[in-house]
């Protein structure tokens, strides 16, 4: 057993598919739980690079993509997302940096400078159509904008599905990742942000169903194991909570983690009552 819960190599370009990279990085911590940290690289047509959801900056990191194309666009797809922008901005200043709708407004946003662009929603800029799909997740709080690479059937997600292997985590860490959902083979969206989405279901759910309608041949995210395999299938499991499909895409019995209590359910609600006032205060 090992609690290294990154996926190396780190911070080098890994091919998935044709104009497809992953860049896996040293995990964070957020809320007591050590996350893996991935980004992915799209080639437009064009031969420029774009960063979604960029990790830490590395002189040697920019090197090796410069080698595949130039750095052309940045992305912060959702409201988590942007920690890492400065240094890439500070060492691509002609790269377009985009966000998802509402980050510019944050304050610890602008008093680290980083400077937003263009904001998406669910219609990609003019330098990517018809090669980049864009579809907006959002609730109260939380956005994420999710990229489907047309040309490769690439969605690229950030925390929409998280998807961490149980046997890299500690104990503790371990027990708080299946409290909030976010188990391999079962992730899903942390419970937490299930919940806000739940306060936008409707739209939500009709943003989880274009998802699922892209039939992606594989889904990566940001933390934990991406479906390379089965990835629409995956993706309807993932966000069968969203699509109102829970009990036909649930695993079979013995296969699945047993719900969490119901005593449980409202500890947790609580939190995410809370981490949602935070949010707020922080605005
Ligand atoms: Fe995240």
């Amino acid at each position: 057993m090992t609690h290294d819960i990154s996926y190396p190599p780190l911070n080098t370009p890994k091919p998935v598919a044709e104009d497809v990279w992953i860049v896996d990085a040293a995990p964070i911590e957020a809320g007591g739980l050590p996350l893996p940290i991935r980004m992915t690289v799209l080639r437009l047509a064009s031969g420029d690079l774009l960063l979604h959801s960029p990790v830490p900056h590395h002189p040697g990191l920019q090197r090796a993509l410069e080698a595949l194309g130039r750095i052309g666009h940045l992305v912060a797809p959702s409201i988590g997302h942007w920690m890492f922008l400065a240094g890439w901005q500070a060492a691509c200043p002609n790269a377009i940096t985009w966000a998802v709708p509402g980050l510019e407004d944050r304050r610890p946003v602008r008093r680290a400078g980083i400077r937003i662009d263009g904001e998406l929603g669910n219609t990609p800029p003019r330098a990517w159509a018809g090669a980049i799909d864009t579809v907006l997740v959002a609730g109260p709080v939380f956005r994420e904008v999710c990229l489907f690479h047309r040309p490769s059937g690439t969605l690229v997600l950030t925390d929409l599905v998280v998807n961490l292997e149980a046997d890299l985590l500690p104990p503790g860490p371990r027990a708080l990742a299946r409290l909030l959902g976010i188990v391999a083979p079962d992730g899903r969206a942390p419970l937490y942000l299930r919940l806000l989405l739940s306060l936008n279901r409707a739209e939500a759910a009709r943003a989880a169903q274009r998802l699922v309608d892209l039939a992606p041949d594989r889904v990566v995210f940001a933390h934990g194991q991406w479906f390379a395999r089965d990835a629409t299938s995956e993706l309807r499991r993932a966000l069968a909570w969203l699509l109102g499909q829970e009990a036909s895409a649930e695993r079979p019995l013995g296969q699945s983690r047993p719900g969490i209590t119901p005593w449980i359910a409202g500890a947790v609600l609580a939190s995410a009552v809370a981490a949602l006032a935070y949010a707020r205060r922080r605005r």
